[in-house]
């Protein structure tokens, strides 16, 4: 065991710096000088992306966010409408399905009980054809599929999954490319997306050196009940995913809002008692996130905010930390500033003294309903 985590006190540790290397493995092989290499759907893949007119994506838990991220790109990219829904409710629901769309499963492990029998159901609610993002090339959701993608993060231990994340957001990165060339994204800029995915693993490997500014952030949360996540766009779910990991592993309730929501509730809560965690990527709509943060402020809240290295930042807004990040350009910043709130959340269960690869009540594959 302690052979296998080498210098790592904990598995997720280990597969949170293994990241880099999981999502290299993950594009090697697929992108040429000239974009999207033929065929790396399957061999059937062709006819069916070509026909693709809406996506409807199912999962759970962790993977349920990728999806979420890949709505945004498949939408931006390739202008095709997307569904993203968790197994568990889409399974029971009667879902009006559209000519031509095609169901994506999403899923580490590949035997997660709702999203098998959520991929097993939509082959009776008419769908042009499946397709699995999956990290076992031998589980029943691969061999049940039509198409498929294999993320390739090796195996995953910890049951917070870290890795299984990073390299799910790299292969929907991919089929958002690939359906927006088909769907008259601009040729130039398809290449450019391509060149930036292939600069991710570079990114995620100058983030993590940040773990030892991280680990000063963690020290605030020992104390605390409660943390709020804010993001916007495509760091919407990535803010999910940050208060998803904390819940997880330390137990602490956290909740993640599209920062523009927090108007419409969640700003009741704020005091000097929630640390609110925001993901400042540079882009169209940090000035909207910057307004957002001040009026965290001006009822006390306490601010951690995980800023672009190009964002301007120095509006007066006070904050506990500010940490920066270099996110790279859109497409790649969501994997990028996963990994700051991946490491916040392990160092603050180390500091509470949990079981960080064996959190209670929890299993790393859910495979009875
Ligand atoms: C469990 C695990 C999560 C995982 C989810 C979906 O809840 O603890 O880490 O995201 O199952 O698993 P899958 O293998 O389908 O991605």
């Amino acid at each position: 065991d302690s052979v296998e985590r080498g210098e790592y006190r904990h598995y997720m540790q280990k597969e949170i710096f293994e990241q880099p290397r999981a999502v290299a493995d993950t594009l090697e092989g697929r992108i040429g000088p000239h974009g999207i290499l033929p065929n790396i759907f399957g061999i059937d893949a062709d006819p069916i992306l070509e026909k693709t007119r809406a996506i409807h994506i199912v999962a759970c838990g962790t993977s349920y966010h990728a999806g979420m991220v890949a709505k945004y790109w498949i939408e931006q990219f390739a202008r095709i409408p997307v569904v993203v829904e968790v197994a568990s409710e889409y399974r029971y629901r009667d879902v009006v399905v559209p000519e031509n769309t095609l169901f994506v499963a999403v899923s580490q492990s590949g035997e997660t009980a709702d999203t098998l029998a959520a991929m097993r159901e939509s082959r009776r609610r008419g769908y042009l054809a499946t397709f699995a993002i999956c990290n076992v090339p031998e589980s029943s959701v691969v061999r049940e599929s039509d198409l498929r993608l294999m993320t390739r993060a090796g195996p995953e231990i910890g049951v917070a999954s870290t890795k299984a994340f990073t390299t799910q957001l790299t292969a929907f990165a991919l089929l958002a490319l690939d359906l927006g060339r088909r769907r008259g994204l601009d040729g130039a800029k398809y290449l450019e997306h391509c060149k930036e995915l292939q600069s991710l693993p570079r990114y995620i490997e100058n983030a993590l050196k940040i773990e030892p500014e991280i680990l000063r952030i963690a020290d605030h949360f020992i104390n605390k009940q409660h943390a709020l996540f804010l993001g916007r766009g495509a760091q919407f779910p990535v803010a999910l995913e940050g208060s998803l990991k904390l819940k997880e592993i330390s137990y602490i309730h956290a909740e993640a809002y599209p920062a523009g929501e927090l108007k419409h509730g969640p700003l009741a809560l704020v005091d000097e008692n929630m640390p609110i965690v925001a993901v400042a990527p540079n882009g169209p709509l940090l000035d909207k996130l910057k307004s957002n943060l001040q009026e965290v402020r001006a009822r006390g809240g306490e601010l951690i905010v995980f800023a672009d290295e190009r964002a301007e930042m120095d509006d007066g807004t006070e904050h506990v930390a500010m940490v920066r990040v270099d996110g790279g350009g859109d497409l790649i910043a969501p994997a990028v500033f996963t990994i700051p709130l991946q490491l916040l959340a392990y160092h603050v269960a180390v500091q509470r003294g949990t079981d960080v690869d064996q959190p209670r009540n929890l299993a790393k594959s859910v495979t009875v309903e």
